[in-house]
């Protein structure tokens, strides 16, 4: 295989790089900016570690220049940020409009374009306004039409320049964390229930968007809408024993399914999940199953609101079988079976976040058999690492060559790759601790300084690295050895 060729089969690929607003921007009341769930949540609680909040992060909001400068250097294709809803529209809805909060994202959108880099939009990426919680956030069905609304008026105001809508990001997460382990905001503790309820209104929210743009911008705009789902490979414990084969199967169900089966296929849940928690349900001896059901109505409405298949991966567990409990009420026992680490790979900084490359090549393939060959974009792929960035680019190297892998020999339709981070950045319940960044962030210095890592690094005695050179050439080293690589640049 020359480079040539893969180049060349590759040259509509999506090479990007990833951010999330509530990870990056500070500025957390900035011009106008209401608060997000996020803020309330860091500012009062103590489970991060150093108290850790966004109110600074990385500062983007206050060095787009910065930003903009570091992307023209690492020559992505695309940019995948989120708008902070909160800094649009501070109290949610459009009455609340802060003109200064569109005009920075039309700042970064516009120098994006100006640079020949695709900006990919995330709509929501966790930072919930804190007023539309006062009002129970994404527990209330009112939710649906709220969100639409915000999302009409981004499609209005930034479509003109933006091809690439993500609606939500991570739906899974926010129903399991937010509503059920209740460890990120809104810190719902109710692992039977509200994490059905709430998935149940982020379908349908999502759906109502996507039609919103596919009836009043698609034609003139010209652009395509997704929403980005979190799947981890779940590998059966033994591959040789039907049950096993199944319960993984029944895993890849309740993350994944939960959401890609209504949006992909028939617009109704997975029948594992329906059979699990409707079967679970009645032993428990409750009138009703916990997982809500759509009417056929609903079902035409969520079915096929989506133009692309968007994935953030970055993991494999084992799963094996297991009669769980019946008590508490929980989605996680309602899926009866164990995960365990996968034990021959490499592990991350994060515990639970083994590097097991080989797993996003099954993913890929799981997604292509489930869900009838859709187009696929990675939307995140990356890892934190304790100390050393080598062990970042060989990360890349390898989850990047089993993808290429499934591109080039399974024939998985795989359409763009999205490495995060753009820079080191706020980690969620992790805060500064854990750190998935192409860019060093000095947080002790009020400027925020961002350095290359050794990844991204040039030089004219060393070959350029893994990141360095597929991002900037949208092609693939993984094939080469360096010296290889160098004759190939030197041309
Ligand atoms: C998924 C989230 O979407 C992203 O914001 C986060 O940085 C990564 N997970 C890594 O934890």
């Amino acid at each position: 295989m020359s480079i040539m060729t893969i180049t060349g089969k590759h040259k509509e690929e999506n090479w990007g790089i990833s951010s999330s607003a509530y990870q990056i921007e500070g500025g957390w009341n900035a011009d106008g900016k209401g608060p997000s769930i996020w803020d309330t949540f860091t500012q009062t609680t103590d489970s991060i570690p150093d108290s850790a909040n966004g109110n600074v992060a990385c500062d983007s909001y206050n060095r787009l220049n910065e930003d903009l400068y570091m992307l023209r250097a690492l020559r992505v294709k695309s940019y995948r940020f989120s708008l902070s809803w909160s800094r649009i529209f501070p109290d949610g809805t459009r009455k609340s409009l802060n003109q200064k909060g569109v005009d920075y994202y039309n700042r970064l959108i516009d120098g994006l374009i100006a640079y020949n880099i695709e900006p990919m939009v995330t709509l929501y990426h966790w930072d919930l306004p804190e007023a539309l919680q006062k009002v129970s956030g994404w527990e209330n069905a009112a939710m649906i039409d709220i969100f639409n609304d915000y999302c009409d008026f981004c499609f209005a105001t930034f479509g003109d320049r933006v091809k690439f809508w993500i609606t939500i990001n991570q739906p899974q997460t926010i129903a399991w964390s937010g509503y059920g382990l209740g460890n990120m905001p809104p810190n719902v503790v109710d692992p039977g229930y509200r994490p059905y309820i709430v998935a149940h209104n982020l379908i349908k929210a999502h759906a109502k968007a996507y039609h919103t743009y596919d009836d009043k911008y698609r034609q003139v705009q010209g652009g395509l809408i997704s929403i980005a789902l979190n799947a981890d490979w779940f590998e059966p414990a033994d591959v040789n024993v039907v049950r096993e084969v199944v319960t993984a199967d029944r895993a890849m169900q309740f993350q994944l399914g939960w959401f890609a089966h209504p949006i992909f296929k028939n617009g109704d849940y997975p029948d594992a999940l329906k059979w699990q928690v409707g079967n679970k349900s009645e032993i428990q001896g409750l009138p009703q199953s916990r997982l809500p059901s759509f009417t056929e109505e609903e079902k035409n409405f969520i079915k096929g609101t989506a133009d692309v298949f968007c994935v953030n991966h970055y993991t494999t567990r084992v799963v094996s079988y297991l009669t769980a409990e019946l008590q508490p009420h929980s989605y996680e026992w309602d899926r009866d079976l164990r995960e365990t680490d996968e034990p021959d790979s490499p592990t991350t900084a994060i515990p639970n976040q083994k590097a097991v490359a080989w797993g996003l090549r099954r993913l890929l393939n799981w997604i292509k058999e489930e869900y009838g060959d859709p187009e696929i974009y990675i939307t995140e792929n990356g890892a934190a690492v304790e100390w050393d960035d080598f062990e970042r680019v060989m990360f890349y190297k390898a989850y990047i060559d089993e993808a290429l892998k499934a591109y080039d020999l399974d024939g998985v339709r795989l359409q763009g790759y999205t490495a995060t981070a753009f820079m080191d950045s706020f980690e969620w319940l992790h805060g500064y601790k854990f750190l998935f960044g192409l860019h060093h962030v000095d947080f002790t210095n009020p400027d925020r300084p961002r350095t290359p890592k050794y990844g991204l690094s040039q030089s004219q005695t060393h070959p350029p690295s893994t990141h360095t050179h597929i991002l900037f050439s949208n092609s693939i080293a993984v094939y080469f050895t360096p010296q290889t690589v160098c004759e190939q640049l030197n041309k």
